[in-house]
């Protein structure tokens, strides 16, 4: 593995708290990040020794090289922070969509672009985008966007940084993320047309997420991880 930190933006909260856990356990060092300092300074208090957190907005870009000035050599990158922009077109508002097109777009590339002279030739990241790329739900319009955007992002990384090596992960509802919890329609109605009749869990996810990270021959794939839900 490379030398210095795993840095997990957007790993406050959800499948970023989970992969943080992970390289933690694992005796790495570890960064995450969330919009607010002191939240994302507790929350690496608890994770345990040797995780910083650190506050800033992936959709005010401009903050980003002052916020992460204090890191390190980077090791591993993961892009997995998200605010939801439920937007039909029916009844479509800008300020929410341009906040997650910018927070997606811009805002993980300009953490690339930030952290690219901390990084060596055997370092990797992984964003995250999501099925919604690939089958809309009502009011997914940016989400939906941003995620196609971020399946075509990695491959312009991939080429102009090379040899750091860049992938996707996209998900399917993930079971037991924090952001499901309460929605057990959803979550059946899902299971229902999953093959595997089960959903993929933040274990599953974090599982694949080292994956991509780790195996030096995975560069500029998009991998979708969903029991096989789109098949059905
Ligand atoms: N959960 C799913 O079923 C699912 C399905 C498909 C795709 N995904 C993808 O997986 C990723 C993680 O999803 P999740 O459900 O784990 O998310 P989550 O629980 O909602 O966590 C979102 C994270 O993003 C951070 N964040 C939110 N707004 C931010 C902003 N403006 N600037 C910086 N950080 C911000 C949050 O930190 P603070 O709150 O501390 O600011 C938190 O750490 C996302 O990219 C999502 O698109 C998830």
């Amino acid at each position: 593995m490379p030398e210095g930190s795993v840095v997990v933006v957007g790993g406050t909260g959800g499948i970023g708290r989970e992969i943080a856990r992970h390289y933690h356990s694992q005796g790495r060092h570890v960064v995450i990040t969330g919009r607010d300092t002191d939240r994302a300074a507790a929350i690496a208090a608890e994770i345990g020794d040797g995780v910083t957190g650190i506050g800033f907005d992936l959709s005010d870009p401009h903050s980003i090289d002052e916020a992460l000035s204090d890191i390190g050599p980077v090791a591993y990158l993961v892009l997995v922070g998200i605010a939801r922009d439920n937007n039909p077109m029916h009844d479509y508002t800008i300020e929410d969509a341009v906040a997650l097109a910018v927070m997606k777009l811009v805002g993980y590339t300009k953490v690339v672009h930030a952290l690219t002279d901390r990084m060596s030739d055997d370092s990797a990241v992984v964003l995250f985008g999501g099925r919604a790329k690939d089958r809309p739900y009502p009011g997914s319009t940016t989400v939906t966007t941003v995620n196609g955007g971020v399946s075509s992002l990695i491959r312009t990384l991939a080429i102009q940084l090379a040899p750091i090596r860049f992938n996707a992960l996209h998900p399917g509802i993930v079971g037991d993320s924090p952001y499901w919890a309460g929605n057990q329609a959803a979550l059946d109605a899902t299971i229902a047309r999953t093959p595997t009749k089960r959903l993929a869990t933040m274990a599953d996810v974090v599982g694949a997420t080292a994956f991509l990270l780790e195996n030096p021959a995975m560069n500029g794939e998009n991998l979708h991880i969903d029991g096989g839900w789109m098949l059905m």
